[in-house]
């Protein structure tokens, strides 16, 4: 394995039809994968695809906003990562960006129910988390329930998916133990350079998020996979750090958070 994209979602309709081509095109590169559950169905497939597939992992959750609908069962998740090809707990935190007020009680709930089912079976977290359109500030609630919970449980630990939070953020995520990972949006966007340049090496990972936000030069398409080298190559060059050296660093981080 020579890259790895630790955040898609080859379990959603996008992929229904090829799905088995993209993850072809990664293995031809080396790319490993670890498919992320937002719901009960999606966490199923993403345990699917894992078992039948090499240098393919899960992690399954019930996301924030993605299925409003869907009540948490905790036996039922509890379960499911119990799954020796499932790698962690989410995608879960706060999403504001596509809330209604009367969810935030349940974004609350749901997250913390996972964070109690990655404590009992000793598995990451997922993290997401997404700023409101008028600033309601996600990263800053996450932190605060974090840290009440890493008090009890002082093991407790994870990635910050998408990492798009300022600098003093990125630093108390990773005091916590949180790894911080990145998509292909910074290879056209400019705001997470200080981030990306001003944090340890061993506290970042790479994903693609696909089949969202596609890399240059692959912008505008359906994103996948393979494409998570563009990632990998602009981390080097935003931090001026040898392709090489970055590459191998960033496939051990994962290794390290993910237990693989
Ligand atoms: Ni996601």
């Amino acid at each position: 394995m020579k890259y790895i994209d630790i955040h898609c979602h080859l379990n959603l309709p996008e992929f229904d039809l090829d799905y088995s081509e993209a993850i072809s095109r990664a293995q031809e590169k080396e790319v490993g994968m670890i498919v992320v559950g937002v719901d009960r169905e999606s966490s199923l497939k993403a345990v699917k695809l894992a078992e039948e597939n090499k240098d393919i992992w899960a992690i399954i959750g019930l996301h924030p906003a993605d299925n409003a609908k869907e009540v948490f069962d905790i036996e039922f998740y509890k379960k499911l990562a119990q799954n020796p090809k499932v790698v962690g707990i989410g995608e879960t935190g706060f999403d504001y960006y596509h809330m209604l007020p009367e969810d935030k009680a349940r974004q609350q709930d749901i997250f913390e129910k996972q964070i109690t089912i990655a404590n009992e079976l000793k598995k990451p977290l997922m993290l997401h988390l997404r700023n409101g359109k008028k600033g309601e500030n996600a990263y800053t609630d996450a932190l605060e329930v974090l840290k009440k919970h890493k008090k009890i449980n002082f093991e407790l630990k994870g990635n910050v998916h998408f990492f798009a939070g300022n600098l003093s953020e990125a630093q108390e995520f990773i005091k916590l133990g949180f790894k911080l990972s990145f998509t292909g949006v910074i290879t056209f966007a400019r705001n997470y350079d200080e981030v990306i340049k001003n944090i340890p090496l061993n506290m970042i990972m790479t994903e693609t998020d696909a089949p969202y936000v596609a890399p240059i030069p692959y912008r505008g398409k359906r994103n996948e996979p393979s494409y998570v080298i563009e990632v990998v190559n602009k981390i080097a060059e935003i931090r001026g750090e040898e392709r090489e050296k970055v590459r191998i660093q960033l496939v051990e981080n994962a290794k390290e958070m993910f237990n693989i």
